[in-house]
């Protein structure tokens, strides 16, 4: 795991902050910096203060990639006034770049409300508080997400989520957080009962193609900042405003970089008879056969 000096500011092009890993060589939020693109990609289109005004009990978000804690900060801010619980799941298997984070506030600015749970994050894992009119209970899993999938069993994780922000380092640096066993162990987690949207920056056909694999239903996302477009999961097609369709399926059959990943490591590989058989049969391309 890297240490603090691993980390550093970035100054993006906007005037915004944002942290730099120099181990993986990558930039949270790279495009218009980390609040700006945390309620674009994340807040706004996975619909969260709707959708968590309109859930009678707890609302749960899992935060995977806790990183300098911009995501989970926006979900906070953008809720706060909704009367109700949030139940926050953050995932990470290091706490250094929090660590990172709160020692530049100044910069960061999006941290500074929350710097009291925030620290609690570090030193317990663990914070129960009243934010504006919400109850939230905000926990941290510090382990190897994937390992976590497999070993963990369901009563002691986190309640099932309603949305997951999925914001681990590019499948080409972070390889073990996009294989096809991750995405399926994640849907494992999900109850049927409760609809369930994840939004992530990529696009890319083999992300696209492991989600579809894995038992999601896929779609477009907004383009945020750099990126043309972004990616939306759902156990639910109602919560997809625009469902990947048959022309996607057909380019996914020529890419010669949709396979998903079968191990931890990045390779670019075409779809394999097996999986675009797979893929054909989905639930959501039962119309364009
Ligand atoms: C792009 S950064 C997350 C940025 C963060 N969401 C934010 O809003 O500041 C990706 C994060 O994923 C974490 N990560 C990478 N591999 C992981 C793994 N195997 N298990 C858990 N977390 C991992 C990294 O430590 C890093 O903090």
């Amino acid at each position: 795991m890297p240490p603090d000096s691993d980390y550093q500011l970035v100054l993006l092009a906007n005037g915004a902050f944002s942290v730099r890993s120099l181990a993986y060589g990558e930039t949270m939020h790279p495009g218009i910096g980390p609040a700006a693109e945390a309620e674009t990609l994340y807040v706004n289109q996975l619909r969260l203060r709707e959708r968590r005004a309109a859930s009678a009990g707890e609302f749960v978000v899992w935060d995977v990639g806790l990183g300098a804690a911009a995501n989970a900060t926006a979900v906070l801010r953008a809720t706060r006034e909704i009367p109700g619980r949030l139940r926050l799941a953050s995932f990470e298997n290091t706490t250094a770049p929090l660590a990172f984070a709160l020692q530049h506030q100044a910069e960061l600015l999006s941290l500074a409300d929350y710097e009291t749970p925030l620290r609690a994050m570090l030193t317990s894992g663990q914070a129960r508080f009243r934010d504006g009119r919400q109850e939230v209970e905000w926990t941290l899993t510090v382990a190897d997400f994937p390992a976590w999938l497999a070993e963990v069993v369901p009563t002691v994780a986190p309640p099932p989520p309603h949305a997951i922000l999925f914001d681990p380092f590019s499948p080409a640096k972070n390889p073990a957080m996009w294989t096809l066993d991750v995405f399926t162990r994640l849907f494992r987690r999900l109850d049927p009962q409760r609809p369930c949207s994840l939004a992530t920056y990529s696009r890319s056909t083999m992300t696209r193609a492991a989600l579809l694999l894995a038992g999601f239903f896929v779609g477009a996302g907004e383009a945020t900042g750099t990126k043309e477009e972004t990616t939306i999961a759902a156990n639910t097609l109602d919560l997809l405003a625009r469902p990947l369709d048959g022309r996607w399926l057909e380019r996914a059959r020529r890419s010669d970089s949709a396979e998903p990943l079968g191990e931890a490591v990045y390779r670019r590989m075409p779809l394999s008879e097996a999986n675009w058989k797979r893929l054909r049969e989905h639930q959501q391309f039962r119309n364009v056969r």
